[in-house]
C-alpha cells in the first residue's frame, strides 16, 4: 500500500502505477485549533507492509508524515518505508552558528521513530542521511531532467556551485552530449547570492543551469545575470527540488530564461518530469 502525504498525492499515484500496488485514500483534516489530522480508512490497509510517500516541504508535511507512520503502526503494519522525496530542513545540516540547531538532524530522529527504512531522492548533502537511526538511502532523479530538452545547440550544463556538478553531469550525461562546468557561489544572506563566472565559453550555445533546489530563485537568477552579459543563445532551468517559493518565478521570468523544468519531488507547475520510476526502482 502507497499512503500519501497531502503534499505528494501526485507523485505518490506515479509510484503507486509503477509498483502495481494500491493507494490508500487519505484524508486530510484540520482541527478548528489549527491542529491536522491525517487517517484512512482500515479497509485500505493490505498486507503488513507499507510505503509511506511525503515531501517535508512545510512544518504540517512532518506532523502528516508522523500521523501516518502512527496510524499504520496502529493498523498492525508491521514493514514501514517513509519516502521523504523533498527533506525540509535539509539545508540546516550544521550549527552554522554557536547556538543554533542542527535542524534536519532534529526531524530525521522524529522520522526515524515511525518507521524501519527511509528512501530520499537527490538530498541536498548525502551526510544527512547519517541523521536518521534507520537504514537511509537516496536515488537520484536527476537523469530525468534531460527529458524536457530537446536539440540544444552546442549545450553547456552548468551549476550554480561546486557542490552541484554532480547533477549537473548527470543530466548531462542523461542529454548524451555537452560539456559541464560550474559557477563559484558567495551567499551573503538567505536571499541574497553572489555568482563570478565560470571559464566555459557560453557564446551561442545553449545552457542548461542545474541545481538541487530552487527556493527563492536568487542563486539561478544572479547565475542567468552573469551569463546574459556574455550572449549564450537559449538558458534553460533544470532542478530536482522545484521549490519556487516567494518571487522566485518573477526572478527567474526577468532574468530570460527560456523554460524551467522540475521533478515531482515537490509539486508544482514546473514538476514536468516524475521521479516515480526512480524511487520505484529502490523499492521493488
Ligand atoms: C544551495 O547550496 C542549494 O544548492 C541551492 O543553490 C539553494 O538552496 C537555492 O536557493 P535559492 O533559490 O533561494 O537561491
Amino acid at each position: 500500500m502507497i499512503v500519501p502525504g497531502s503534499a505528494s498525492q501526485a507523485l505518490a499515484a506515479e509510484l503507486a502505477a509503477e509498483l502495481d500496488r494500491p493507494l490508500a485514500a487519505v484524508e486530510y483534516e484540520r482541527f478548528p485549533d489549527g491542529e491536522l489530522l491525517a487517517s484512512f480508512s482500515p479497509d485500505d490497509v493490505d498486507g503488513d507492509e507499507a510505503v509511506v510517500v511525503a515531501s517535508t516541504t512545510s512544518n504540517d508535511a512532518y506532523i502528516e508524515l508522523l500521523q501516518l507512520q502512527d496510524a499504520l503502526r496502529e493498523a498492525g503494519v508491521e514493514e514501514i518505508t517513509t519516502v521523504i522525496p523533498y527533506i525540509g530542513y535539509a539545508r540546516q545540516d550544521r550549527a552554522f552558528e554557536a547556538g543554533q540547531p542542527i535542524s534536519v538532524r532534529a526531524v530525521a530522529r522524529a522520522v526515524s521513530t515511525g518507521t524501519d527504512r527511509v528512501l530520499t531522492v537527490d538530498p541536498h548533502e548525502e551526510t544527512v542521511r547519517e541523521f536518521f537511526d534507520v537504514p537511509t538511502e537516496s536515488v537520484t532523479a536527476a537523469g530525468r531532467l534531460a527529458e524536457p530538452l530537446s536539440e540544444l545547440a552546442d549545450p553547456v550544463f552548468l551549476s550554480p556551485d561546486a557542490g552541484a556538478i554532480g547533477l549537473a553531469e548527470t543530466v548531462r550525461d542523461a542529454y548524451g552530449a555537452g560539456e559541464t562546468d560550474y559557477f563559484e557561489k558567495t551567499r551573503r544572506s538567505g536571499s541574497e547570492v553572489e555568482i563570478a563566472p565560470s571559464d566555459v565559453e557560453v557564446g551561442g550555445r545553449d545552457v542548461v543551469v542545474v541545481d538541487d533546489i530552487i527556493a527563492t530563485g536568487s542563486t539561478m537568477s544572479e547565475a542567468i545575470a552573469v551569463l546574459q552579459g556574455r550572449d549564450p543563445a537559449r538558458v534553460f532551468v533544470s532542478c530536482v527540488h522545484p521549490m519556487l517559493v516567494g518571487s522566485a518565478r518573477t526572478k527567474l521570468a526577468r532574468s530570460g530564461v527560456e523554460a524551467v523544468y522540475g521533478t515531482d519531488t515537490i509539486e508544482r507547475a514546473e514538476s514536468r518530469v516524475s521521479a516515480a520510476p526512480a524511487i520505484a526502482e529502490a523499492l521493488r
